[in-house]
């Protein structure tokens, strides 16, 4: 069974503040504990035969090249797809920190994902293999994706939706959500998508900030075999939206729902009509017009609305998926995770499609209706390479090795980690059991604002579990003080990236102050900060610690402290709330919230249960606190802002620190 470490001391960083818990910190494990890539691994890799072509002889030098000539190094990539005008410049630097790449060319990501197999064998290629957990399953070639892509590109385009607009979509993990994005890009929209496991507030917040007029939904989705009420979530958030005029509904789980006439839809309607024809030429637009928006929490109680443009994030998905899991033709590839998350959207929609690739898409948990569930998808579909999270590692290994054993897993080639540190007994488990031992896991690191990998190992790299081990080609990663000086081997600082690579976000969406302050201010020198701490070790590899903000990761998914500390004092009983994050054991943190009730409320257990039901119903189940206490004061600094740290030393029993600015 797999134990997060919660003995060690929190640690007072070099500039002062407090490290994260240190729940999140990965064992120091020793730099002799490594693991050597297999000779058949490094002979057979995409980046060995890159390292070749380039004339280099090892990762190092390949490195070293890449990191000194960015620009060569990605405009080699993105000669390998395909562009409608070439870039006048491969970086624009001249309006830093907003960066152009490509600039100047003429593409479209669905052009690259989709068109250019169709002329080719991959026509017939499955790309996509879903699943749900109540057994549904269909496939779909690069023939069929085009198909459906295209017939709900020609609805989006008869309801005016054109360039520049934004389409929110709300769906669980069904094919119907990959198409939608694919439909809103190919036609030059952008995209939101919002996480199907959010509820009401967080979805009416993200529709108002893109002004979206059109909503792609379901009935409802899968979870655990229960029906998750999406429609349901829509109408109560659509109360609090103005801008929506259209709502597109895929039947997917049947149940009744409350449809309004003359802005609710059905698709299987459309999709009757002549204006969903199959035939949709894919949309020209510049490299640098936006793909995407992606809410991700940050240290306000507003979500930043993350930009992400069509030609950078093209080349810089396909080229970390195609080097890192080292996708070949012949491969199945399945990443676990939603593609509500920035995992998803770059690693099961996009680069899977843009590299040619067979991927598989589950709708349900991993556990249902039994733990072997994932298993049993890994052997039924051969899958070669698998990518998920260290908290869906860790509840599946407390399950134990029976339900791995009773399947053929001797398909799976390579392994992947995302979204917090993978504690190496859980990494080991992954590698022995689920792997053949030998079987290399990628622990990738990176962010909804860097669109792909940033560091992670290759399948040459050797491994030491717990570190997400080097900066990847072209990427200049470095561990900083607060005024920008490196630090020594081993000491903890603060994650930067010096350079800027092509899948970087734009901006934040109607803030454009917000990307300048929130990530290019915080250090010297016109470099990115990440937000995260980390060391590095005496070989250059490293170890990311965890958030240094008021951001937690619960099961991998980012929440802000003050998004849950705003649900709960929209309760009418809640008059201050704080919230912070503290060690779990499955979900590497748990939200613990504070509360000091309005005149004329009393705590109870009642009153505890209902307001973790009102986050729920708010944010989304992922947001719901563990625990809640009732207090009557809250430490605050002079000018007002709650100490977190205070009350997470605090409830860690550690010492609280410095306190100089403590409200007294
Ligand atoms: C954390 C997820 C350690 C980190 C793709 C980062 C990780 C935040 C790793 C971004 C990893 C992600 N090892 N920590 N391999 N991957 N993180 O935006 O704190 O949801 O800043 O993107 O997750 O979370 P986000």
């Amino acid at each position: 069974m797999s134990e997060a470490r919660s003995d060690a001391p929190e640690a007072t960083m070099a500039n002062g503040t407090v490290a994260p818990n240190t729940a999140e910190m990965p064992d120091t494990t020793p730099s002799s504990d490594v693991y050597a890539p297999s000779d058949g691994m490094i002979e057979n890799a995409n980046i060995t035969a890159y390292m070749r072509k380039k004339g280099f002889d090892t990762y190092d030098d390949l490195y070293q090249w890449t990191v000194n000539n960015p620009q060569d190094f990605w405009a080699d990539m993105a000669q390998e797809l395909e562009w409608y005008a070439p870039w006048d410049q491969v970086l624009d630097e001249s309006h830093a920190p907003f960066y152009k790449w490509f600039a100047g060319a003429k593409c479209n990501i669905v052009h690259n994902a989709i068109d250019r197999h169709l002329t080719t064998w991959r026509r017939n290629k499955v790309a996509l293999i879903w699943e749900s957990e109540m057994g549904e399953m269909r496939s779909y070639s690069y023939h069929l994706l085009n198909r459906e892509v295209s017939r709900l590109a020609n609805v989006l385009k008869s309801m005016g939706v054109k360039k520049g607009d934004i389409v929110t979509i709300y769906m669980s993990r069904i094919p119907e959500l990959m198409f939608a994005m694919l439909a809103c890009a190919k036609i030059g929209a952008a995209h939101s998508v919002v996480y199907g496991g959010f509820s009401v507030d967080a979805l009416a917040d993200r529709i108002n900030d893109a002004k979206s007029k059109v909503l792609l939904t379901a009935d409802g989705g899968y979870m655990r075999g229960k029906v998750i009420e999406l429609k349901k979530i829509v109408n109560e958030a659509l109360q609090r939206t103005p801008t929506i005029q259209t709502v597109i509904v895929t039947k997917h789980t049947g149940q009744d729902v409350v449809m309004e006439t003359g802005r609710d839809l059905w698709l299987h309607d459309l999709f009757g009509l002549p204006i969903a024809s199959a035939l949709c030429d894919t949309e020209p637009v510049d490299a640098e017009d936006m793909l995407f928006v992606l809410y991700t929490s940050g240290t306000t109680g507003k979500p930043k609305g993350v930009v992400h443009t069509h030609g950078g994030y093209m080349v810089g998905t396909y080229t970390t998926l195609k080097m890192v899991f080292d996708i070949k033709d012949e491969d199945r590839y399945w990443c676990a995770a939603d593609p509500g998350w920035i995992t998803g959207h770059s690693y099961i929609v996009y680069a899977p499609l843009i590299t040619g690739a067979t991927s598989i898409m589950y709708e349900g948990a991993p556990n249902f209706p039994y733990p072997d569930r994932w298993w049993n998808i890994v052997s039924r579909y051969g899958v070669n390479v698998m990518y998920t999270a260290p908290t869906a590692i860790r509840s599946l290994m407390r399950f134990g090795e029976a339900w791995p054993s009773r399947h053929d897993l001797s398909s799976i080639r390579l392994l992947g980690s995302v979204g917090e540190p993978i504690n190496p007994e859980a990494w080991r488990w992954f590698r022995d059991t689920i792997g053949a031992s030998e079987t290399p896991i990628m622990d990738t690191w990176w962010q909804t604002e860097t669109g792909h990998f940033m560091i992670t190992p290759t399948p040459i790299t050797p491994l030491k579990p717990g570190s997400a081990t080097r900066p990847f080609l072209g990427v200049d990663v470095d561990v900083v003080h607060e005024d920008g000086s490196s630090c020594a081997a081993n000491e903890d600082g603060m994650l930067i990236i010096r350079k800027p690579w092509p899948g970087m976000l734009r901006t934040v969406l109607n803030d454009p102050d917000r990307y300048v302050s929130a990530y290019w201010e915080k250090v010297p020198g016109g470099v990115y900060t990440a937000g995260d701490s980390a060391r590095k070790d005496e070989d250059g590899y490293i170890w990311v610690i965890g958030r240094l903000d008021d951001v937690i990761k619960v099961s991998g998914y980012r929440l802000g402290t003050a998004e849950v500390e705003s649900a709960l004092v929209s309760h009418s009983s809640v008059a201050e709330a704080a919230a912070i994050g503290l060690p779990h054991e499955l979900k590497g943190n748990a939200i613990h919230a504070f509360v000091i009730l309005r005149m004329g409320f009393e705590p109870s257990p009642a009153l505890e249960a209902e307001l973790k039901a009102h986050v729920g119903h708010e944010m989304g189940p992922i947001a719901r606190p563990e625990k809640i206490e009732f207090v009557t004061f809250l430490p605050k600094t002079r000018s007002g802002k709650i100490m977190r740290r205070v009350l997470k030393a605090q409830a860690l029993g550690q010492d609280v620190g410095d306190t100089s600015t403590l409200e007294t």
